[in-house]
């Protein structure tokens, strides 16, 4: 299943971040160690009263036969090996043992005494450490008068049993948790599959873009997935559910922009004719001799440049429209460097108080100033970004018009500069500049501009899969159209032309 990005705010850390197969099988392996020790430590107390318990009886019936002979011995009366037997008539103390040779040896009478000193009762089997014999279960008797008697039997084959045990049981519980912990891997992996289907189309999904055009979802959740019966069935149906109303939706959004869209073309499209005649009749009153007063005249001067702009207004809408309706433009190698150039000239022309700088590479078009596309919308680009930088900005502003192959961070693509050192744009224009109707000063001077001019610039870029940038800092204010270069990435730009 993918990985949620980092830095989401309140993550918790460590098992809880865990993939949910891997906290399924972790927790079960918890339980069952959990179950597993209890059942070892039960069953180890267990086995250890019941092996005390024999011992115990083994020790009283190995009292009672020593008790039958005087003093301290133990030989011929068919003792066990290890069998540990110490006396004191209340003054001093004595022991003998079986050794492990079957031979009779004596212990040292400070460790008798020490034996019998740790005795708490007279009866009452109980363990014991000796001195360099180890751990002996031990029972003290009473014999006659003073004498005390305790006769004992080594722990070690109990001990030996028990950490046989204990060893035994942990390696069997380590072994099935590892058996388990694989197994319940797999399975619990194989449960999760159908989750892991669901996922893999949330995400598909999510990788497609859904904000412009016809956009199809044919992502679904597979049939078997969606079954009303299971969890993971319930969520497979509802996505399935979900995908289909968005579907449905995102259709009817496409086919109401397309209705708009249309909308707009025809109408602009229809206008252009009745304001064709405007500006003629407009032009036909101007030039009639004489007759006509100069109050008229003037108001049919204004009727007819304002039937100009409308007209503009009307060609740039109608261009919208069809770079939304995303027609495909031409494809022809178009050098920019010649473009700028032209454009430069004309913006000269129209605007003399105004530096024009144009700063192309000298041996373009080979220096890679050549982009596969539309020449006229092109065009238009530069045309728009000279006439900001001519219209917004006062006389004698310099204008820099620079096309460079990009080269560096964007390798493959040229950049068109244009940078005037005018007063700029505020900065709270900078994120809707390209957006449609965007002018900083439509208040201060109506007139100046439709407000779709970097609109324009902004969708032809984009369709010919480039980029448009701004910066409005006072006195460097630039505008950058970077494209992709047509054919392999050109050599090193070469030296500038004023
Ligand atoms: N070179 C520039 N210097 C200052 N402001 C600019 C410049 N270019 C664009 N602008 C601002 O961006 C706005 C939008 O430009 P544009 O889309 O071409 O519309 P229009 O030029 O018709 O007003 C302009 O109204 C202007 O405020
Ligand atoms: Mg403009």
């Amino acid at each position: 299943m993918a990985e949620h990005p980092p830095g989401v705010r309140g993550r918790r850390r460590g098992p809880a971040r865990w993939p949910l197969q891997r906290r399924l099988v972790a927790l079960v392996l918890v339980l069952l160690a959990a179950a597993a020790s209890v059942v070892g430590v039960v069953s180890t107390l267990a086995l250890r009263d019941s092996l005390l318990a024999n011992l115990d009886a083994e020790v009283v019936a190995a009292s009672r036969r020593a008790m039958t002979g005087p003093g301290v011995q133990l030989e011929g009366r068919g003792q066990r090996i290890g069998t540990l037997r110490v006396a004191t008539d209340g003054g001093r103390a004595a022991g003998i043992y079986i050794t492990a040779r079957a031979e009779l040896a004596e212990l040292p009478a400070r460790q008798a005494a020490a034996v019998l000193s740790r005795l708490e009762a007279v009866g009452r089997p109980q363990t014991v450490v000796v001195e360099g014999l180890g751990r002996y279960r031990m029972v003290a008797q009473q014999a006659a008068g003073p004498v005390l008697v305790a006769t004992g039997l080594p722990l070690d084959d109990v001990d030996a049993t028990l950490t046989r045990h204990v060893a035994t049981t942990a390696a069997v519980t380590l072994a099935g948790l590892a058996v388990l912990g694989l197994l319940g891997t797999l399975l619990v992996r194989r449960e999760l599959r159908p989750l892991a289907r669901v996922a893999a189309t949330a995400s598909a999904v999510a990788a497609t873009p859904l904000d412009r055009g016809e956009v199809a979802l044919p992502a679904r959740v597979p049939d078997g997935d969606t079954d009303p019966d299971t969890e993971v069935g319930r969520v497979g149906a509802a996505l399935n559910q979900l995908l289909a109303h968005v579907e449905d939706a995102l259709a009817a959004r496409h086919r109401s922009e397309t209705q708009v869209r249309r909308f707009v073309a025809d109408a602009s499209h229809e206008l252009r004719t009745p304001l064709a005649s405007i500006r003629g009749y407009a032009e036909l009153v101007r030039r009639v001799p004489g007759e006509v007063p100069p109050d008229v005249l003037a108001a049919m001067d204004r009727v007819e440049s304002e039937a100009r702009r409308m007209t503009s207004l009307v060609e740039d809408l109608l261009l919208l429209a069809r770079l939304d309706a995303g027609r495909p433009l031409e494809r022809a190698p178009v050098d920019l460097a010649a473009l700028a150039a032209d454009g430069v000239s004309d913006a000269h022309a129209a605007a003399p108080d105004h530096r024009w700088v144009l700063d192309v590479p000298d041996d373009a078009p080979s220096a890679g100033t050549v982009v596969v596309g539309d020449e006229n919308a092109l065009r238009q680009v530069l045309a728009n970004l000279l006439a900001n930088a001519r219209v917004h900005t006062p006389p004698g502003t310099t204008v820099t018009t620079t096309v460079r192959p990009a080269g560096g961070a964007a390798p493959g693509t040229v950049a068109v500069v244009v940078r005037d050192d005018g007063p700029g744009f505020p900065a709270e224009l900078a994120d809707r500049l390209f957006d449609r109707f965007t002018r900083a000063d439509a208040a201060r001077s109506p007139g100046t501009g439709t407000g779709l001019g970097l609109a324009i610039a902004d969708a032809v870029v984009r369709a010919h899969g480039g980029t448009i940038t701004a910066d409005g800092t006072p006195g460097a204010t630039t505008f950058t159209v970077t494209l992709p270069v047509a054919g392999p990435a050109p050599p090193p730009p070469g030296g500038a032309a004023d």
